[in-house]
């Protein structure tokens, strides 16, 4: 049984929910985690996570949304912590890639988003896009937040930092990659700090990269994991499963 830990699952992307969620089942991805990101995603996450038992969900503003981001999302947001099936924050973060401009708008809704995390002991989902060294330094400020670097792609130093902080790597498509030196590192790292996840509709993993991603490929994520790590793929999807209910504690409020 795998859970996927970050995924997004929205009718924009698919046409037909159902479909998606049964078809992941039948790949042995029982249960889902999604992030809702925007207000939009947010509320549309929530619909379905009240109508299907194995879905969950967490929810935050991603950096894409910080010069748009309201007192009042922020509010929904909250109000929602109380949710027993939202098990975490996220995903939220800093993502440089196009640009700095709203730098101190980015960083001013990644620390409202830690309080919120602290104040309600809520695990986050951290996404961080050329911005490796800012996000480390606002995470030390939160040191009773734990969480998952989601869609990890760092060095083996950086990893290393994200650990020593108690954070979990999310592994992803791209760890199938050729080019990627993902492979190096999650060889080095070991089972016990890794979570799997798809990003779907993104980062589809080989041998189907290019198409449109789903949760029902997770298991060639754990499966080249498995071979990184000279271990079984059943291995793979115990110790990860063990991690991902350390994390999020899924079924503590249920
Ligand atoms: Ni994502």
């Amino acid at each position: 049984m795998y859970i996927d830990t970050h995924c997004h699952l929205s009718s924009q992307d698919y046409s037909d929910i159902p479909a998606v969620i049964e078809d992941n089942k039948k790949a042995g991805v029982d249960k889902m985690i999604l992030s809702g990101c925007t207000r939009e995603s947010i509320l549309e996450s929530l619909e379905l996570v009240e109508q299907y038992p194995d879905l969950y969900v967490t929810i935050g503003y991603h950096p894409s949304e910080a010069d748009i981001t309201t007192e009042d999302d922020l509010l929904l947001l909250e109000k929602q912590l109380q949710n027993p099936k939202v098990v975490g924050i996220g995903e939220i973060g800093l993502d440089y890639h196009y640009g700095k401009e709203n730098i101190m708008l980015q960083k001013n809704l990644f620390y409202q988003q830690m309080k919120l995390a602290s104040r309600y002991h809520m695990p986050v989902v951290i996404h961080s896009r050329d911005a490796t060294e800012d996000t480390i330094s606002i995470l030390k400020e939160f040191s009773d937040v734990i969480g998952d670097i989601h869609c990890f792609s760092g060095s083996l130093e950086t990893a290393k930092i994200y650990l020593s902080m108690g954070y979990y790597l999310g592994i992803g498509g791209v760890v199938t990659f050729k080019n990627s030196k993902l492979g190096d590192v999650v060889s080095k790292i070991g089972l016990h700090s890794l979570l799997l996840e798809t990003d779907s509709p993104y980062l589809t993993p080989e041998p189907y990269r290019g198409g449109q991603n789903s949760s029902k490929y997770l298991p060639y994520v754990a499966s080249k994991i498995a071979e990184l790590l000279g271990v079984s793929v059943e291995e793979v999807a115990s110790q990860t499963l063990q991690n991902t209910e350390a994390l999020f504690d899924l079924d503590h409020n249920l």
